[in-house]
């Protein structure tokens, strides 16, 4: 018999067990020129000795031979099942054949059950998921790690915690010409690469395993085909494995709709969260534009949303703060039907949850024209309720804000011309005032002004044409100022300026000005004059 103290290579005779951790033995054989070798292993305990995935039909007897040179196979009491393929139950009437332990039992899950029993294999079953995941034997404790779909519905890995040993099964497995038990260096992963590129269903159900297997302390890996992985070569093998697209994701090579779809898939639950936690809609569009880069290979994403009358564009360029923008006829037009790949861009509408009304569009321009199956759309479907939902918070959002800002408006303009009223003068002062504070000396020139005689146009002319000439004489302040200055109406004919930054020889040009503009007043109107008196702020 081979002992291997962990350093081992290519010198065991592996015509005899090879004990690869403390009591436990590799009890397979190699078939010569078979690219997929199957490997049992043995846990000695005894009378209560354990067999790791017992084994092919093809090298029953020797399976058989070598369990005699360390144990007796009368005295195998549990035979684990990883899952049900043949290469795991073909040694079992073999086993069967040759005696084992009188209460011997197949441990395995019952996914596994149901298949295993058409072997025809008279044992009793012992299942791990109403044991607690565990078998407690002699000197240690099997715990069972569930990797279901890896590859098979029911599979399980077994972990020796006495010894960090992972039984893995099919996990890790590969298609290799070496026939050497240990794998000796990274290149083990094109053989890894091989066989789950092929066996293993997916990516995500393969981090889903990694992940639990990286909260075991796992010093060395027995899968049952390929090599053996020591401790060295497990976190960068596990780093490789992560990124390999398997199974379906293979498949979705050549299918765009699927890869789509898959991706999509991956992308929801990143979405899911950063929709619930981000609690800034630009932010959280800035992240969902970040994810679907990475996940999609999208290269942008736009959204529009109907505010009131107009339409607001959130995209990468403005920060995802949303800027008042017409909606784009394209875009309105796609948003009539299903979601539609126009060329490399996806647009699809957004509704609302009340209402059901169209709130808006989501556009994500892709690398690459791509089409839709009908799995994708679902998914499609899955992420847009998502932003609909925080869409149509932020429109709520804004459209209470526009309202407020409405409010304000009101209050503090003169309904008749439009001008700020006397009542935002203290406020809107006090801010000039304050910049001017900062400045050497004061700059700043209030404009005093009246319009000469008013009372007589309201009387001769009514006061319709009274109020046409307040709007003509506020509207030809208002653009006769610099755009650094504000025009009051301080009531009745008297309005006010403030000149920001200016010496009183500008102020008086200024005034010039406006009496200038106010006398130059349409036909329609009857003339007025303006009389203007100047205070230069002083302290
Ligand atoms: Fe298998
Ligand atoms: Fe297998």
């Amino acid at each position: 018999m081979e002992s291997n103290d962990g350093f081992a290579t290519g010198d065991l005779n592996l015509d005899e067990p090879v004990e690869i951790a403390p009591r436990v033995w590799w009890v397979g054989q190699m078939i010569p020129e078979d690219r997929f070798q199957c490997h049992p292993y043995l846990i000695e305990q005894g009378e209560n000795s354990v067999l790791i995935d017992p084994g092919s039909a093809l090298i029953a007897s020797d399976i058989v031979r070598k369990i005699d040179r360390v144990v007796g196979v009368k005295n195998v009491r549990w035979l684990v099942c990883s899952h049900a393929d043949p290469d795991i139950i073909g040694a079992l009437p073999a086993l069967v054949a040759r005696g084992l332990h009188p209460e011997a039992r197949i441990v395995t899950h019952w996914r596994d059950q149901v298949l295993i029993i058409h072997s025809g294999t008279p044992l009793g079953y012992w299942r791990i998921e109403e044991h607690e995941w565990r078998l407690d034997l002699e000197d240690r404790t099997l715990r069972f790690v569930f990797s279901p779909y890896l590859h098979f519905a029911g599979a399980f890995g077994t972990f020796d915690e006495s010894n960090g040993t992972y039984f893995s099964g099919d996990l890790f497995g590969g298609f290799t010409d070496q026939t050497s038990l240990y794998a000796e260096g990274l290149e083990y992963f094109e053989a890894i690469r091989a066989f789950h590129e092929h066996y293993m269903p997916d990516r995500e159900i393969l981090a889903h395993t990694l992940s639990r297997l990286r909260e075991l302390s796992v010093h060395l890996i027995a899968p049952q085909h390929g090599q053996i992985l020591r401790e060295a070569l497990i976190e960068p093998m596990m780093d490789r494995l992560e990124k390999l697209e398997t199974g379906v994701y293979l498949l979705a090579r050549e299918d765009q709709g699927l890869r789509f779809l898959l991706l999509a898939n991956q992308a929801l639950s990143g979405l899911t969260n950063i929709l619930i936690h981000e609690s800034r809609f630009s932010a959280a569009l800035g992240d969902l534009d970040q994810l679907a880069r990475q996940t999609l290979g999208a290269t942008g994403l736009e959204l529009w949303a109907r505010l009131g009358a107009t339409t607001v564009h959130f995209a990468a360029e403005s920060g995802y703060e949303g800027v008042e923008e017409p909606w784009p006829e394209d875009v309105e037009a796609a948003v009539q039907g299903a979601p539609v790949f126009q060329g490399t861009r996806l647009v699809w509408a957004l509704y609302s949850l009340n209402t059901q009304q169209v709130t808006g569009a989501a556009v994500l321009h892709m690398s690459n024209p791509t089409t839709l199956n009908s799995a994708a759309r679902e998914v499609l479907n899955q992420i847009s309720g998502l932003v609909e939902v925080r869409l149509e918070r932020e429109i709520l959002e804004r459209q209470v804000e526009m309202e407020r800002t409405s409010w304000r408006n009101r209050a503090l303009h003169d309904s008749l011309t439009g001008v700020l009223n006397r009542a935002s003068m203290d406020g809107v002062l006090a801010e000039y005032v304050a910049r001017d504070e900062t400045r050497e000396s004061p700059r700043l020139v209030l404009l005093m002004m009246d319009l000469d005689q008013f009372k007589r146009v309201n009387d001769e002319f009514g006061h319709g044409v009274g109020d046409e000439v307040l709007r003509f004489v506020a509207e030809a302040l208002r653009r006769a100022l610099r755009p650094a200055d504000v025009v009051f109406r301080y009531g009745g004919e008297e309005f006010l300026a403030c000149l920001d930054d200016v010496t009183l020889e500008v102020a008086l040009v200024v005034a010039e000005r406006l009496r200038a503009a106010v006398a130059r007043g349409p036909e329609s109107l009857p003339p007025v004059t303006l009389s203007v008196g100047i205070a230069p702020r002083r302290v």
